[in-house]
């Protein structure tokens, strides 16, 4: 179980290991649009990890790919359909104000 905070809300909610990050956001009842509904496909579940980015799953290449299509992505990025918890770790995830460009 880990501990999952939303900026820019601040909200928290407990996610469990295999729990991904757009499932625990969107069970905490904040937005974030997945066009794709988690198939890497789409993009607009881009959201940056803060703190805790050890605590979930790694890139797999799908999502690397996908991520080199996105406007605005940094060493923080991850698609929020993708990035799985692990329960190591507390994690902190900011959902971006601006459109992922697709
Ligand atoms: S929901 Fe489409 S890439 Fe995550």
């Amino acid at each position: 179980m880990s501990l999952v905070t939303i900026m820019p809300s601040g909200k928290t909610i407990e996610a469990a290991e295999g729990t991904t990050l757009l499932a625990a956001i969107l069970a905490a009842d904040e937005n974030l649009t997945h066009k794709c509904e988690g198939k890497a496909a789409c993009g607009t579940c881009h959201i940056y990890i803060q703190d805790g980015r050890k605590g979930v799953s790694k890139i797999a290449r799908e999502e690397n790919e996908r991520l080199d299509t996105i406007v605005g992505i940094g060493s923080k990025s991850r698609l929020a359909c993708q990035a799985k918890v692990l329960g190591t770790m507390d994690i902190k995830v900011e959902l971006l104000g601006f459109g992922s460009g697709l």
